[in-house]
């Protein structure tokens, strides 16, 4: 544990929080979450479930019938042949995230890691004993992969690498032939790809998601699904994440291991898991339309503010402006020194709450989600202007 990392971003945090509490009217971008609210059949769900004593343990991996509509949805969208058996529920996809490096992970085991990444990824590796090992993206063809940067960081002992497309927090979304180059990377080096598929349907400008496991069997083989119902459902607290793979010794190991540890997932959460499974896709792209329309406004307002500069995001909810332009300048007396000052400075004198790219891998970066209503988005970016100006 003495490897794992206290969260760099908590100070700026419980600055934040300590500001909200006395008072002072805050703008936040920093919700890793939709702001909408869960809706309203599956709420209902939730609570007809406890009505009806629905309230005891479930099998650790979950509902059969839950299993079982997950692995319907694997095959309606994303092509993919699991049977019920091959699914885990868990407690969030950090939790069947969590559990694939528990169980799949050796002490010394390399796992590429792209960078900028989510920050967990990194510490579940340390956690599980394993060794991060991080491959930077290249901004400049909107965080494209760089080959001949990854086959240098492979080695011997890489077990696995992670897939996360569409990504927090650059917002991008990996092609069909930079997947493809990516599984051939995979098969022939005996890779195992844990995709991390969360914000799928979080997808703009026309992009389609595609899963890795879905361009070949070979590839299937290798691959560890990972998704769940907390960004497409508006579902984060109810904690409902779940895997699917081929792979039958890690399936059994993540099993046994959530068997051993938190049993199954909340149960009334599972039943309301059930709900959202039946729910009619067009809930979930009305929420999706509501984003777009904030992303394109807040991606073409950040680009207008000297000094920053944002790839335009394809996916998830997050813009990851750049400010390298920036650093050295003082404002009022201070000088922006990387991600953790500038955070600072904007939270302090602006009143803004951003997340500082260091938490992702980048410290001339910072993260603003747009999972806050327009007129909040609209009086952040004023003030950030006006600050910066
Ligand atoms: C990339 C990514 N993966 C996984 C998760 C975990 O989601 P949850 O555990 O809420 O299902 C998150 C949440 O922020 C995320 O950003």
């Amino acid at each position: 544990m003495k490897k794992v990392q206290a969260s760099i971003t908590l100070a700026i945090d419980a600055k934040a929080k300590q500001m909200i509490a006395d008072g002072i009217d805050l703008v936040g971008f920093g919700a890793g979450e939709p702001d909408f609210n869960t809706p309203e059949n599956i709420k209902q769900a939730g609570i007809k479930a406890i009505n009806e004593n629905k309230t005891h343990y479930t099998p650790s991996s979950g509902l059969p019938d839950l299993r079982k509509l997950i692995a319907e949805k694997l095959k309606r969208d994303n092509g993919l042949d699991y049977k019920p058996g091959q699914v885990i529920v868990s407690c969030g996809a950090k939790h069947s995230l969590y559990n694939i490096f528990m169980a799949g992970i050796n002490p010394g085991d390399e796992v590429i890691i792209f960078s900028p990444y989510w920050v967990s990824y990194a510490e579940m590796v340390n956690m599980s004993q394993g060794v991060p090992v991080f491959v930077e993206l290249d901004e400049s063809r909107k965080f494209e992969i760089d080959f001949d940067l990854l086959k240098k960081k492979i080695t011997k002992k890489t077990k696995a690498m992670i897939v996360n497309s569409p990504s927090n927090p650059t917002g991008g979304v990996f092609s069909r032939e930079t997947l493809e180059k990516l599984a051939e990377i995979a098969l022939k080096n005996n890779i195992l790809v844990i995709s991390d598929e969360i914000y799928e349907k979080n997808l703009y400008n026309g992009k389609k998601h595609i899963s890795i496991a879905s361009l070949s069997p070979e590839m299937k083989a290798k691959t560890a699904v990972v998704n769940g119902l907390s960004k497409s459902h508006a579902m984060t607290g109810w904690r409902i994440g779940y895997v699917a793979a081929d792979d039958a010794e890690l399936v059994k190991a993540m099993d046994n291991l959530q068997s051993h540890s938190t049993s199954n997932p909340a149960t009334p959460s599972q039943w309301a898991a059930i709900e959202a499974c039946k729910t009619d896709d067009k809930v979930v792209q009305a929420m999706v339309a509501e984003f777009d329309k904030r992303r394109q406004y807040l991606f073409k307002r950040v680009n207008a503010i000297p000094g920053l500069s944002c790839v335009e995001p394809d996916g998830a909810f997050y813009v990851f402006p750049n400010f390298k332009k920036l650093i050295g300048k003082i404002i009022n007396g201070k000088k922006i020194e990387g991600s953790l000052t500038m955070a600072d400075m904007l939270l302090t004198d602006a009143k803004v709450a951003i997340v500082p790219g260091i938490a992702f891998g980048s410290d001339m970066h910072f993260r603003m989600s747009y999972g806050t209503s327009m007129a909040n988005i609209e009086k952040g970016l004023n003030r950030i202007q006006d600050y910066l100006k």
